[in-house]
């Protein structure tokens, strides 16, 4: 049975940017926020608070946070490390994403630590968190393969999901960071995670590096996931995966979704407005369906 409604979570801001080269100027990251959430979108990543010399485009993330943080919804900000809450910590910010990839040569390259590393650092960082109030999503990098050490073995991610699950977040972001799993890998992972981790928030990111996310997201649907990481205008990539491309685009998801009857909350028209306004900003270009077939010229 597929959901009724579905929540989208915006990742163009962050995952979106992050692997741009020149920096996009701190005035239109805040034009495109507000105009996503004009467009419906209730939850979004809006930034990293990550190292500067790692991710310069991210080095506006303190900013970003005091403009743009306030809002309905529910805005998170990415953090690697115990020196990324306490920038964090500093701000407004009530929602935090902390990450990890199931494979340790990826995990290395993202954050310089092994994945157990990375783990015994952030155990008692998101049990702090937790006693403060904040809400704590675990983004779950090389879910299904790595760049690196190609295919994961599905008992891996059950395994670091479990972990992250029994630390205390409230939500796991399973990622696929270089668009290579198929229909077949994401229902089965997603329906065993639905059995063993009851209880908290369920979400997938696809990148589109085959054009598969789509078929992913039917298949994730059909194991009982009902929220989804999306990146208008299908930016996206992580700097330190090479061959790792966009996430799929928030409006071809939409589009797909609502033509299916399921609900986003989300005015496609209104997306591709936020679209436009970071378009002259980025060297790639937009390669949504759904926004070629719809631009203006
Ligand atoms: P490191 O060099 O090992 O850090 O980097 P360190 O602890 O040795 O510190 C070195 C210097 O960095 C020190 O400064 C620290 O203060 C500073 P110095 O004394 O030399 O002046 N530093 C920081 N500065 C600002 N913010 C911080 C911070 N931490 C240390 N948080 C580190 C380790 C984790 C910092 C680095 O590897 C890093 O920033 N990595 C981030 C990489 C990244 O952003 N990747 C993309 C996001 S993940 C992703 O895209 C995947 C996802 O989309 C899901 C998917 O698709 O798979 C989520
Ligand atoms: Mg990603």
């Amino acid at each position: 049975k597929l959901p009724e409604n579905v929540t989208i979570i915006e990742v163009g801001p962050r995952d979106g940017l992050q692997n741009e080269k020149g920096f996009v100027p701190t005035e239109v990251k805040g034009q495109f926020i507000h105009a996503l959430r004009d467009s419906g979108i209730r939850e979004m990543e809006l930034t990293s608070f990550v190292s500067p010399k790692w991710v310069p485009q991210m080095a506006d993330a303190a900013e970003i946070v005091s403009a743009c943080y306030d809002a309905p919804g529910r805005s998170i900000v990415l953090a690697p490390n115990k020196k990324g809450i306490e920038r964090l910590e500093e701000t407004n910010c009530r929602a935090v994403a902390v990450f990890v990839g199931v494979s340790n040569t990826f995990n290395k390259k993202n954050i310089n630590k092994t994945t157990a590393e990375s783990m015994e650092e952030l155990r008692p960082l998101i049990a702090d968190l937790k006693e403060k109030g904040y809400f704590v999503r675990a983004c779950i990098s090389t879910a299904w393969h790595c760049p690196y050490e190609g295919k994961i073995p599905e008992a891996d991610t059950l395994r670091l999901c479990a972990d992250f699950a029994e630390a205390g977040v409230d939500e796991l972001s399973v990622a696929d960071t270089i668009g290579m799993a198929v229909p077949t890998e994401a229902h089965s992972l997603f329906a065993q995670l639905k059995a063993i981790i009851p209880g908290i928030l369920l979400t997938a990111h696809f990148h589109d590096t085959r054009k598969l996310a789509l078929a992913n997201i039917l298949a994730s649907m059909q194991a009982g996931i009902d929220r989804f990481d999306t990146s208008a205008g299908g930016l996206g990539g992580c700097p330190f995966a090479p061959g790792a491309t966009g996430n799929v685009a928030t409006e071809d998801v939409v589009y797909m979704l609502e033509r299916m009857g399921i609900k986003t909350g989300i005015a496609l028209d209104r997306l591709m407005d936020a679209v436009e306004i970071v378009r002259p900003h980025v060297s790639r270009p937009i390669e949504s369906t759904y926004f070629n077939m719809h631009a203006s010229a």
